[in-house]
């Protein structure tokens, strides 16, 4: 067989640990059904690594992720944790791996199953059939903007952050949203807040002037102020294919996409950095839910946002686009099949624990694959 591929499973805190078992089931799967096979290694992070090492993240893992070929991430963070220095709480963790890695493009896609029209608090007609692609830029914006932290400003205490783009940093990113367009639905919605900030009339006018320059027109591309945008995604989520906006309103408006199709524990989510000279690109893939701490450690979590990460890791990492549709679809199969993770309840159905919800999708690969 061909050199492996190689994933660095990074499980975290919280129920990371409980919804990454479950994926390695279905690489398991994947190995000896498809004869797709992974060199897998495991590391610390969060508040796991704290515990370890007194870090979020050690230097060794630091090196794993960026030399393997794919980082597959559960969750950080609890409350044991909540009181710890800034540099070492559990997202820092996560921050590191994102600013190092160069992971600049997130992309949340929500996508609403049948099955569980239900689960939603919006009426079906409102969310069926949604296919909707957040690119959250990831790097930059206040999440990393210097100066920040604590100042004495006239006589009193004051903090701040700060809000930077480059015009390097928002072009990379609308770029990767357009390119994404141009295969789904060719519509682009930039969001940002020019009616109030700098960076937002910055942003607004570098994807303007992309968009006519760099070989876009083809591309559908609106432009919504960042509340409007969270009010449209509960209003009417349909209207909207791509929308493509910066790291703090990103990470709002996914959270608020993410309610559209039932269930935080749905959401998947893939971060990529830029392609190199030899066609590599570094990447992670998370579930956009967090670690749950108030469940973990019961079995009750739902493992599909991680399984559906796994499947945009196949689909992004590896070019395997088959098994990417085969794991979604054994997704599809089992909801439609009434099996529901406690989150998902309140529509009926059979309530599976973590592990039997894997068991289960490792049985619908069985049946679409024989
Ligand atoms: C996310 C999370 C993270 C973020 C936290 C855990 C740092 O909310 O990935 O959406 O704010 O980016
Ligand atoms: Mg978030």
């Amino acid at each position: 067989m061909a050199a492996n591929k190689t994933l660095l499973m990074l499980p975290g805190d919280g129920i990371g640990p409980e919804v990454s078992a479950e994926v390695t089931k279905v690489i398991d799967w994947m190995g000896k059904r498809r004869a797709v096979t992974f060199d897998i290694a495991e590391g610390l992070v969060g508040g796991a690594a704290y515990d370890a090492h007194g870090v979020a993240i050690t230097d060794a893992v630091m090196e794993q992720a960026m030399n393997t070929d794919a980082v597959l991430f559960g969750a950080v963070g609890g409350p044991q944790y909540d009181n710890l220095g800034w540099d070492v709480r559990p997202e820092a963790g996560l921050l590191r791996l994102r600013k190092e890695m160069d992971l600049f493009a997130n992309l949340r896609p929500a996508v609403t199953f049948d099955a569980l029209l239900d689960a939603s608090t919006l009426k079906p007609e409102v969310i069926q059939g949604l296919d909707i692609l957040i690119v959250r830029e990831l790097t930059a914006g206040v999440y990393f903007g210097e100066p920040r932290g604590m100042q004495e400003w006239n006589g009193e205490e004051r903090c701040i952050d700060t809000q930077a783009y480059t015009k390097a940093e928002i072009e990379r990113v609308t770029e990767v949203a357009f390119d994404l367009a141009r295969k789904r639905r060719g519509k682009v919605t930039s969001v940002e807040k020019a009616n109030v900030m700098k960076t937002g009339v910055f942003w607004r006018q570098t994807v303007t002037a992309l968009h006519e320059t760099g070989g876009y027109s083809d591309i559908e591309l609106g432009h919504m102020y960042a509340d409007n945008c969270a009010m449209q995604l509960v209003r009417n989520p349909k209207q909207f294919d791509v929308i493509v906006t910066d790291n703090l309103f990103g990470d709002m408006l996914s959270d608020c996409a993410a309610m559209l199709t039932g269930s935080l524990g749905m959401l998947p989510s893939a971060s990529l950095g830029a392609v190199d000279a030899t066609g590599r690109r570094k990447a992670l893939y998370e579930p956009v839910h967090g670690s749950a701490p108030d469940i973990a450690g019961e079995g009750k979590a739902n493992p599909l946002a991680m399984l559906l990460s796994f499947a945009m890791a196949l689909r992004y990492s590896f070019d395997l686009q088959e098994d990417a549709d085969l794991v979604e679809q054994a997704v599809q199969d089992v909801l439609s099949a009434g099996k529901r993770t406690a989150d998902l309840m309140g529509t009926g159905g059979e309530v599976l624990s973590t592990a039997q919800m894997g068991d289960a999708v490792c049985a619908a690969l069985d049946k679409r694959a024989a």
